[in-house]
């Protein structure tokens, strides 16, 4: 995906298989770069899927499929205890 502006206005471009699509690259809810997510074909359907919370969108029309998940998902990597460790240590 690549993202460009033209007028001012933010736009996605998606390249599926050399047929090409340009969404609005800005997601309606908290305002993420769509270029910046994950492209899927879902049962037959091209979709983007947000950065931020995973609302999924159609890439043929550009409308939103599913709303935000507000929680992680369930394949998401915990924080390493190392990491963890750093982030609460001191600092000077
Ligand atoms: S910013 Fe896209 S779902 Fe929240």
């Amino acid at each position: 995906m690549k993202h460009i502006e033209i007028k001012g206005k933010e736009i996605a471009i998606i390249n599926l298989d050399g047929k090409y699509y340009a969404i609005n690259d800005r997601c309606g809810h908290m305002n993420a770069p769509l270029s910046k997510g994950e492209i899927k074909n879902v049962q037959g359907k091209d979709i983007v899927t947000c950065p931020f919370h995973f609302s999924t969108f159609d890439i043929v029309t550009g409308k939103k499929l599913s709303e935000p998940k507000m929680s992680p998902p369930m394949d998401m990597v915990a924080l390493p205890n190392l990491c963890r460790m750093l982030l609460l240590m001191p600092h000077r």
